[in-house]
């Protein structure tokens, strides 16, 4: 929940509960967690468009004191492998800045 805080669209607690609640409860929301050591570092999140065999990244977001180590982009690689033998890998208009970058 910290981490997704850190989206400029979940600063509002209602709205990010609401998020959360999305990724706990709706099978076409995946929250995935990336983890050093024992440290959750950086969380990205997708929504699966089985109809459109489109997966759409939500969010994203790094802890900042671990952030422009490259953690971000290995999380976008990461959901590439998963994901893109299916489906397209797209960008939200919040996401769409950082995914341009790691093209
Ligand atoms: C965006 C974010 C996940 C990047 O994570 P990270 O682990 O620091 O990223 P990496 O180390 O893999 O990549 C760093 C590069 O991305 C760039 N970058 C960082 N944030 C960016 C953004 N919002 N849009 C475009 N590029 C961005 C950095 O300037 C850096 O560029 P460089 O390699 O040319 O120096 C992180 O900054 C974050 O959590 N931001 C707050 C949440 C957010 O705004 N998410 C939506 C982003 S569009």
């Amino acid at each position: 929940m910290g981490l997704l805080s850190f989206m400029p669209n979940e600063k509002d607690v209602k709205k990010l509960q609401q998020t959360i609640k999305a990724y706990e409860e709706n099978e076409h929301w995946q929250l995935y967690l990336w983890k050093e050591a024992e440290d959750v570092l950086g969380a990205i999140g997708v929504y699966i468009d089985h109809e459109n065999n489109q997966v759409v990244v939500q969010h994203i977001s790094v802890n900042p004191s671990y952030r422009d180590m490259g953690i971000g982009r290995k999380m976008i690689e990461a959901i590439r492998s998963i994901y893109q033998e299916k489906y397209s890998i797209m960008a939200n208009d919040l996401t769409k800045p950082f995914l341009s970058k790691c093209d």
